[in-house]
C-alpha cells in the first residue's frame, strides 16, 4: 500500500494501513451537522462524537451527565454530514459499566439509531467482557485509556496519568489487552509522551493521542477547544488553530450595532 494514499471512504481497515505506512491519523470531535460537514470536507480521517458534548455543548462540568439518547441525537446529525470520515461514538457513562449485556444493547442502539460506524468506551481489563460482546456483534470498538474523564470522581483531578511505574505498567497491559480483544484503535489521553510512544510501538493497532506527545499514530482534539471557542480551558497539550471566541464576539457585536442603528437590513437584503 502506498504511503499517504487518499482514502475515498475511511474504514477501520484504512486506519490499520495508515499505521503500517506511518501515515499519521487526524481525528477531531464534532457534535452537529454543520461542523461535521466542514470537518469531513477538510479531510479529517476520524470524527469522534465525544461525550465531551456534555461539557462543550451542554455546559456540564463533567462528561457524566450526557445520556444515550442525547449522544445518539448528536451522532445521527454527524453521520448525515460525514461522507468520508469514519464516525466513532462515545458510549456515555452509565450506558455500559453495569454489565456486558447492557453494554451491548447501548452499542446496538448507537449503531442502529445513528448510523455510526463504531463506538468508543473507557477502560481496559475492567471492560473486557463488554468489549468482547460488542465485538462479537460485529461492532468495531475503540478503547480509551490514560485519563478517562468518566472516572473523574474516582481520581479527583484531570492531571497527567501513569507517571508512576505501577500505573504505567497497568496502562501497557491494558493497551495490549485491548489489541488482543480486537479493538481497532486506542485513544491515550494525557499520559507521558515517552510512555505513549512505547505503547504505540508495541501495538499493531493505531494509537491516537490527546496530550500524549507526538510518537503515536495520530492525534485527536476537541473541535471547540482547537478553534478557540473556550478561552478558560488551556491545558498544555491544546494548540489553538483559530480564535473563534474573538471572531464570533466581533461579528455578533457588529450585527447588534447594525440592528440598533437601522443599518441591517439594507435595500438589497429585503424583498
Ligand atoms: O469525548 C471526547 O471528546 C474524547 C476525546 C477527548 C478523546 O473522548
Amino acid at each position: 500500500m502506498k504511503k499517504n494514499q487518499t482514502y475515498k471512504i475511511v474504514t477501520t481497515k484504512s486506519l490499520f494501513e495508515m499505521k503500517r505506512n506511518n501515515d499519521k491519523i487526524s481525528m477531531l470531535t464534532a457534535y452537529d451537522y454543520s461542523m461535521a460537514k466542514i470537518i469531513d470536507k477538510a479531510g479529517i480521517y476520524v470524527i469522534l462524537v465525544g461525550d465531551s458534548a456534555s461539557n462543550v455543548f451542554a455546559g456540564h462540568e463533567t462528561t457524566l451527565p450526557i445520556t444515550l439518547d442525547q449522544i445518539i441525537y448528536h451522532a445521527s446529525s454527524v453521520v448525515k454530514a460525514s461522507k468520508r470520515a469514519l464516525v466513532v461514538v462515545d458510549l456515555p457513562f452509565g450506558s455500559y459499566q453495569s454489565d456486558s449485556s447492557g453494554a451491548l444493547k447501548s452499542a446496538i442502539r448507537i449503531m442502529k439509531e445513528s448510523g455510526a460506524h463504531s463506538v468508543k468506551l473507557e477502560g481496559g481489563d475492567s471492560q473486557k467482557q463488554s468489549i468482547e460482546r460488542i465485538l462479537q456483534a460485529g461492532i468495531p470498538v475503540m478503547g480509551h485509556l490514560g485519563l478517562t474523564p468518566q472516572s473523574i470522581y474516582k481520581f479527583g483531578t484531570y492531571s497527567v496519568r501513569a507517571k508512576e511505574e505501577i500505573e504505567a505498567e497497568k496502562l501497557i497491559n491494558d493497551s495490549l489487552l485491548l489489541e488482543e480483544l480486537g479493538c481497532f484503535g486506542i485513544v491515550l489521553e494525557k499520559i507521558p509522551a515517552k510512555l505513549a510512544g512505547k505503547i504505540a510501538s508495541k501495538l499493531n493497532i493505531p494509537v491516537i493521542g490527546i496530550g500524549a506527545g507526538k510518537d503515536v499514530d495520530g492525534q485527536v482534539l476537541v473541535i471547540n477547544d482547537m478553534l478557540g471557542m473556550n478561552k478558560e480551558f488551556s491545558p498544555r497539550f491544546l494548540r489553538r488553530y483559530a480564535d473563534l471566541d474573538s471572531l464570533i464576539d466581533k461579528a455578533v457585536k457588529k450585527y447588534s450595532d447594525d440592528v440598533k442603528k437601522g443599518n441591517f437590513p439594507n435595500n438589497n437584503e429585503q424583498y
